[in-house]
């Protein structure tokens, strides 16, 4: 299943970069890149679909292969022009297009949502390993949570887009986690949204008590998988 998602975009994170907060002044000051944009959006749109087919591909067959569905579901977006000018601004890229191509790897954006630990893992491994996909950066949340308690392993590959003026080489930034992750992510990010970014300490701890309860669940769900595969071997070598 692949849920669509829309951009959100957030005026206090606008406003904190870009004194005014006024979004129709920054998009008319930067019309030509934002319409530079836009004729990009069919590539990125592509590069999206792509990364979503071969992920279908590889859950269709670990199901048929191994009776088992490593992903609970994908989520996909793009980045509407206004989070695109944001994040440019907060990071201090030029504000043209060649800097929006060379700096801005998250535009097309495509969320896996495993159901165990070790699914994300070997789906990553298996994208990984594709002639046509090349890794850019990879980094591990999962292994090295962010401060905030964060976990999820986050790819930025680029995947081949075949257009009328040849193929082009399109990034995606793909996130992998657990549901459990998910939920955690899910909820941090709401809350933080409600309380305007400005969590207090208490509440920036018990979010990072969550995050670990969070990580302990992924772990025992994980030894009970492992288990539930021994035994199932177990009983085929029985009948054997
Ligand atoms: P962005 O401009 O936000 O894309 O940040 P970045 O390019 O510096 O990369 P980073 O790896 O920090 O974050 C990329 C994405 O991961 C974010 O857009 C979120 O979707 C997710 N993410 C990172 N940190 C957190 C966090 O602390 N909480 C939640 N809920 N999501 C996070
Ligand atoms: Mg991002």
């Amino acid at each position: 299943m692949i849920l669509e998602k829309k951009a959100r975009f957030n005026p206090t994170k606008l406003a904190s970069v870009y004194p005014s907060g006024d979004l129709d002044l920054l998009i008319a000051r930067n019309a030509e890149l934002v319409d530079r944009y836009l004729r990009l959006v069919p590539s990125y749109n592509g590069a999206m679909s792509e990364m979503s087919t071969k992920l279908e591909v590889l859950d269709d067959e670990f199901s048929l292969l191994l009776d088992h569905n490593p992903i609970h579901h994908l989520e996909r977006r793009l980045k509407s022009p206004s989070s695109i000018l944001e994040k440019m601004i907060r990071k201090g890229y030029p504000l043209t297009i060649d800097s929006l191509k060379e700096n801005v790897h998250d535009i097309a954006g495509v969320r896996v949502i495993c159901n165990y630990i070790s699914d994300v893992y070997q789906l990553s491994d298996m994208l990984l390993s594709q002639d046509d996909v090349q890794l850019m950066r990879r980094i591990d949340y999962i292994e090295t949570p962010k401060p905030s308690g964060y976990r999820s392993l986050h790819l930025i590959v680029t995947v081949p887009v075949h257009l009328s003026t040849g193929s082009e080489h399109i990034p995606v930034e793909v996130q992998l986690r657990t549901v459990t992750m998910d939920v955690w992510a899910s909820l941090e990010h709401e809350l933080n949204y409600k309380t305007d970014h400005t969590p207090s300490e208490e509440m920036k701890a018990r979010l990072i008590n969550c995050a670990g309860a969070a990580a302990e669940l992924d772990r025992h769900m994980e030894e009970l998988l492992q288990t539930s595969r021994s035994s199932a071997a177990a009983d085929q070598q029985a009948v054997s």
